[in-house]
């Protein structure tokens, strides 16, 4: 990272300011200073403008639709690796060599039971309880029933915890959904593949014999190599300020998860899916449009843009034909909800507000409808976001932890409340 020092003046202040450079992307100023010398925070609601960290993970270029991976880019990482080699890239900086690789496959494979126990603690939510409230319980609880992996100051510790909630997601996950449909939870099978095995945990029941379709397996991989990361995102930063203070690492990834449920974040694939079951047909999408485009409407088109991506989402792209590949094995043609996504998408790409405003479909619009089409329920979506997420929380949780730079994050504020007053008595009061 190079740096040059100037200064900024500030209401006649004049504070030495530090500009960083890292390897791509804009440069930061550092205004560490700030408070020191002029008694002033900044104010950067939503940080839109603010860096929280340096990072070496992922990058993104926004306005050109760049994702990288510790400098691959998506593509290809989506066209020729699978996930658990996205997982090493992550987690490790570098892409793993044949031995280490199956080494690595050897690890997570090792972790992919769970606790017995934690089969009774399923037991104890309503049936209907969401999926997503059962996964933020349960990876909550890791941290109760893994002791031997919860001090953030060992590596090996940092390590072992790494390893078991990636192992241990799919698992997790498989259990959720299997208790909302009143099935027994099946175990994993190690000699599956990463998404094979997870598929398996979900559709096989006892009484029959399942094969793992390797479209919907190879689909599925895809769908978590493209979710596995996206820097500084709402949910990552809550993992980061959570770690901050020193939490264990499952609790830290349990508050991902609660961040991860909302619908401006990943909640969006299944507000995506519900948006275009509201619409039902291609002939109410005018209506929705306009919905969209009225300033007193709060109405929103889920799936369409983005906070950082201002041109086409790169995952989207990748999403769009995984999608695609999905429906053609499937023999799906004639979905009602299918012709109205596409002519949504048509209609977003041509109308002038979308154009005007950079709102292209984003990853969520096309997952949706994948996962619809594989047999998952819409209260499932995020909880496959939050498994494939798990490893870029815990990469970028373990950077943190490792860099020796951190501190708790501690933001300021701009105060708009009472001044000082005095308590007055209950009966005094009007
Ligand atoms: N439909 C209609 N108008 C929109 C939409 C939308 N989906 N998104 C943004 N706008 C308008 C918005 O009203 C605003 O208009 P104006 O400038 O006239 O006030 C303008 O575009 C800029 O919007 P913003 O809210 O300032 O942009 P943001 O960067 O804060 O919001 C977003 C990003 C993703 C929260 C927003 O685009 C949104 O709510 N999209 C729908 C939800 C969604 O699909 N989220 C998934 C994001 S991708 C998955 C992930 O990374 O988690």
């Amino acid at each position: 990272m190079s740096a040059m020092t100037g200064h900024i003046v500030v209401d006649n202040h004049k504070v030495d300011v530090t500009v960083k450079n890292g390897t791509i992307g804009p440069s930061v100023i550092d205004i560490a200073k700030l408070y020191g010398q002029t008694g002033m925070f900044t104010y950067d609601p939503g940080f839109t403008s603010t860096a929280s960290c340096e990072s070496k993970i992922t990058f993104i270029d926004g306005d050109e639709g760049v994702l990288l991976y510790r400098g691959y880019p998506i593509e290809q990482l989506a066209e020729h690796g699978d996930f658990l080699e996205t997982c090493y890239l992550l987690l490790y900086g570098e892409l793993p060599t044949a031995a280490q690789k199956a080494d690595f496959d050897y690890r997570v494979t090792r972790h992919t039971m769970v606790h017995e126990q934690m089969a009774r603690f399923y037991q104890g939510f309503r049936r209907d309880a969401h999926p997503m409230a059962v996964m933020v319980a349960a990876v909550g609880a890791m941290s109760a029933f893994y002791h031997d992996s919860t001090d953030i100051s060992d590596p090996t510790q940092r390590m072992i915890a790494s390893m078991r909630m990636i192992a241990k997601m799919p698992t997790l996950a498989a259990m959720a959904y299997k208790y909302s449909v009143g099935q027994p939870f099946v175990y994993p099978l190690n000699s599956l593949d990463y998404s094979s095995n997870f598929l398996r945990m979900c559709y096989a029941v006892p009484a029959e014999e399942y094969k793992v379709n390797p479209v919907m397996a190879r689909a599925l991989d895809r769908i978590f190599i493209l979710h596995a990361d996206h820097e500084q995102n709402a949910s990552t930063s809550t993992v980061r300020l959570a770690g901050s203070s020193g939490a264990n690492p499952f609790a830290c990834i349990a508050a991902g998860i609660a961040c991860l449920w909302g619908p401006a974040h990943g909640g969006a694939n299944e507000a995506a899916l519900k948006m275009l079951q509201e619409i039902g047909h291609v002939d109410n999408i005018p209506r929705y449009i306009a919905k969209a485009k009225d300033k007193n409407d709060p109405f929103r088109l889920m799936g369409f843009g983005h906070r950082v991506y201002k041109n086409y989402d790169p995952r989207a792209k990748i999403m769009q034909k995984t999608c695609h590949e999905v429906l053609t094995e499937l023999g799906i043609k004639d979905d009602p909800l299918l012709d109205v996504a596409l002519e949504l998408e048509r209609i977003a790409l041509s109308d002038s507000y979308f154009i005007e405003k950079k709102l292209y479909p984003n990853i969520d619009f096309y997952s949706g409808i994948t996962l619809k089409a594989m047999g998952f329920p819409t209260s499932m979506f995020t909880v496959l976001f939050a498994l494939a997420r798990t490893v870029g929380w815990i990469a970028q949780w373990k950077e943190m932890i490792e860099d020796p730079s951190q501190k708790i994050g501690r933001p300021r504020q701009l105060y708009t409340g009472a001044v000082q007053r005095d308590y007055a008595p209950i009966g005094k009061r009007r």
